[in-house]
């Protein structure tokens, strides 16, 4: 070999090992990347483990926060709210009437015929849309007014041949916000929530703007009563079936509500009623306890919400922010590795990625995942290997799994309250026999997350049997109700007038 062949060939091998180098230091630089990122998904397993022990430390917060919320005003960051309804509808109802329900995402009208047996409900007439989101921080006038023209056009549509022409209209108003009443028919709105801002709205009277919008358009119709959503689907649960106790809402907010004797509501003294109970809204989205396990996208979500320092129980189970949890933690993956490729600065964008952007991500059955894939990308993550895309489907899964035993702790702290739970409550003073006694309970659930994400609903329905046990599970049974909330509001102004 002469001399150029041979500084020929040491030169081929000198490229050959860099070339193999570098490859080599990529791989191990990546390997380094994924590590990090197993690191960030193994973090938040651990930051959001709910191991049924937890679980029931909430159940027994749960209870005491209800206790301490009847004692007193302010007693607790459950406001537990009067209602003023102490009769549920019943099934003898008769007439038409009508619902306009105001929630977190949607608004509804609809009528509802009732002919006097349970049996006969026919529900003639449903709108649903979506609430135009310029309203949801414009003005308080605005707002009504933009309500009381969609039930215009909604009357305007029954035609001559309708049941109630020429008869004043009876309406119910379903609002999903948390407000303090002073008769069924009157309350004044004490906060936001779901990212509304109408902040000189607070302190007003929610019927009674209502009732002035629709009278300044000429309407004949008479605001009756002023239902928290929560409220109205318990009114349907309890006409279909009396042994209906308990509601819960898990939609883009989330609360619940029960039936509550009046001498347990000891900052109502002397509240008489003639039934001796009356529906309190718990507003459990602003529950709070130190057992509740937070992670730092928890922390980082509420400073940047519009209602900080507030509904720290909502902002970990509702529909409105488990799409922005995932978010967060894919954004952060994103920040210390490349694993996402050049994301845009889409990801960065507060609740781009919606729940139910979530739930198809987690229930993904293509063998590639394709769904996720199509997400991602539209929420400015292209080209993600299907190693990504299954890591994404498991932190879909950690943080849905997570809000889905919190809510299953959540009611059984309710059920805890009023001794449906197997203990016999928190208060002693019951004989054992009394104590294993247990009732049919039910417990009606309404609301999008709910009713459309399975794995929620799953993993709720489990830990509910996780912490009950199998016994007592038997007496508990979870209903699911929809369009609850404006069809039993209706109900309940039906059951108003008879
Ligand atoms: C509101 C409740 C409502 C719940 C479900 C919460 O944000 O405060 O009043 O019942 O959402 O819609």
């Amino acid at each position: 070999m002469g001399k150029v062949a041979v500084a020929f060939a040491a030169a081929a091998v000198l490229v050959s090992c860099s070339v193999a180098a570098v490859m080599v230091g990529r791989r191990i630089k990546s390997r380094a990347k994924w590590r990090a990122v197993v690191e960030i998904l193994k973090e938040l397993e651990e930051a959001c483990d709910t191991p049924v022990g937890r679980l029931r430390q909430v159940v027994d917060a749960m209870a005491v926060e209800m206790h301490a919320g009847l004692a007193s005003e302010g007693g607790s960051k459950l406001k537990m709210l009067l209602t003023f309804v102490h009769h549920l509808p019943n099934g003898t109802e008769k007439g038409t009437y009508y619902a306009l329900h105001l929630g977190g995402s949607y608004f509804r009208i609809l009528r509802v015929h009732l002919g006097g047996e349970r049996s006969y409900l026919d529900v003639q007439d449903v709108e649903r849309h979506p609430i135009p989101s310029h309203l949801m921080d414009s003005t308080s006038e605005v707002l009504f007014n933009f309500l009381a023209f969609s039930m215009e056009r909604f009357i305007e549509k029954e035609g001559k041949e309708s049941n109630s022409q020429g008869v004043k209209r009876e309406l119910a108003f379903t609002f999903s916000f948390p407000v303090k009443h002073s008769s069924i028919s009157s309350g004044v709105l004490i906060k936001w929530t779901k990212g509304f801002e109408i902040s000189e709205m607070v302190g007003k009277d929610v019927a009674e703007c209502l009732q002035g919008a629709m009278n300044r358009r000429g309407l004949d119709i008479h605001v009756a009563a002023l239902v928290n959503d929560t409220v109205g689907a318990l009114s349907l649960g309890y006409y279909h079936d009396p042994d209906t106790v308990v509601t819960v809402v898990f939609g883009t907010g989330s609360n619940a509500c029960y039936l509550e004797r009046t001498d347990a509501i000891i900052k109502s003294q002397g509240l008489l009623t003639t039934s001796g109970s009356m529906v309190v809204n718990m507003e459990w989205g602003n529950f709070w306890s130190s057992h509740l396990p937070r992670t730092s996208y928890d922390i980082d979500l509420d400073a940047e919400s519009s209602n900080p320092n507030d509904m720290g129980f909502e902002k970990m189970i509702a529909g409105l922010y488990l799409g922005d949890i995932v978010r967060r933690v894919i954004r952060h993956m994103s920040q210390v590795s490349d694993i996402f490729g050049p994301t845009s600065s889409m990801l960065s964008e507060p609740y781009v990625l919606r729940t139910n952007s979530v739930s198809a991500m987690h229930e993904d059955d293509t063998p590639e995942l394709q769904q996720v894939a199509r997400i991602l990308k539209d929420s400015g993550v292209s080209d993600v290997p299907l190693k990504v895309r299954k890591l994404v489907v498991k932190i879909c899964d950690v943080v849905t799994r997570r809000a889905g035993r919190l809510a299953a702790a959540g009611i059984a702290g309710i059920l805890k309250k009023i001794g449906r739970d197997g203990s016999g409550g928190i208060t002693s003073g019951r004989s054992r026999s009394e104590m294993r006694m247990q009732k049919r309970t039910v417990v009606a659930v309404e609301g999008g997350l709910y009713m459309n994400y399975t794995m929620f609903r799953e993993y709720m329905e489990e830990a509910l049997v996780e912490i009950l046990g199998e016994e007592v599970s038997q007496y508990v049974v979870v209903k699911a109700m929809e369009d609850g909330s404006s069809i039993g509001s209706a109900l309940l102004v039906a059951s108003l007038q008879s």
